[in-house]
């Protein structure tokens, strides 16, 4: 028996990557508007969780974030982390307001990059004091999520693009720093996802459904993998990409 800890529980993509993790697993569901977890909840608790936490979690409070960590770790040590909270942005807001801008950067990079080496931080000392043992060398494991947004960067979405693009850096990293030991992160980097993100917006090329995106990043958790692209055939897309001259690239739509 496990402890899933889920970071922006009300994600759609979340919610599907619990469902299918939660399994004779202890789930502490953490998120913003705890009000709105009842459904994911149920769902849960019938997919076979021995039992599911509520937490408040603001992301954008940096300093909410060792605390956080201390109450999630308080029903338990924390072996499994999917950290799904995100915003997509107003671009045109963030074209003309540096607060927008910041903002989106703040919570798709900066948060992400705080609350995750707090979990890191958490896992290693578990693992030196012995709270959490490694079985079959895996420890503690973490999800984290990129996007094709951040493999190059596009002009129509270059705030978002950017804060990806960062926080793919920033994982990959400590993927380096973390090779060896007993952790694992898992960096998944969806397409076009239809859904509540991207609702009102006309889906791009290989977009997938949550539920797709889900199967496929619990598929590559569970198969110990460093990254998935979802769809897979997107990483052939995002080497080409490249190799597409400024001229044109500049034009790409979102
Ligand atoms: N959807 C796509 O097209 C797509 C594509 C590539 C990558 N991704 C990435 O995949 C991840 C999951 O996306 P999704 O499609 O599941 O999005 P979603 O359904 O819109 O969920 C985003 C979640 O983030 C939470 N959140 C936002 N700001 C927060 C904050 N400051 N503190 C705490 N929670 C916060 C939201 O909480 P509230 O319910 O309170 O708003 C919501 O639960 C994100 O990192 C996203 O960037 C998505």
């Amino acid at each position: 028996m496990g402890h899933v800890l889920v970071l922006g529980a009300t994600s759609e993509i979340g919610g599907e990557v619990a469902a299918r993790l939660a399994n004779h697993n202890t789930v502490t569901l953490a998120a913003r508007r705890t009000d709105a977890l009842d459904g994911i909840a149920g769902r849960l608790i019938d997919g076979g969780a021995v039992a599911v936490h509520r937490l408040y979690f603001e992301a954008d409070d940096l300093s909410s974030h060792r605390p956080f960590v201390e109450q999630a770790w308080s029903n338990g040590p924390v072996d499994t982390v999917i950290v799904a909270f995100g915003i997509l942005g107003n671009q045109d807001a963030c074209e003309v307001s540096g607060e927008a801008a910041a903002q989106t950067i703040h919570t798709d990079f900066t948060a992400q990059a705080s609350i995750i080496t707090e979990i890191v931080a958490r896992m290693e000392a578990d693992i030196a004091s012995g709270a959490l043992k490694p079985r079959d060398g895996v420890a503690g494991r973490i999800m984290a999520f990129s996007s094709i947004a951040g493999a190059r960067v596009r002009r129509s979405n270059y705030v978002y693009g950017s804060a990806k693009a960062g926080l793919d850096g920033f994982l990959q990293g400590l993927q380096d720093r973390l090779h060896g030991s007993s952790i694992q992160l898992t960096i998944v980097r969806p397409g076009f996802v239809i859904g509540r993100m991207t609702e009102g917006m006309k889906p791009a090329p290989m977009s997938s459904r949550p539920e797709e995106v889900a199967e496929a990043a619990v598929t590559a958790f569970d198969g110990r993998k460093a990254q998935v692209w979802v769809p897979r055939k997107l990483a052939l897309l995002a080497f080409a990409t490249t190799f597409t001259p400024r001229w044109i690239w500049r034009k790409m739509p979102r």
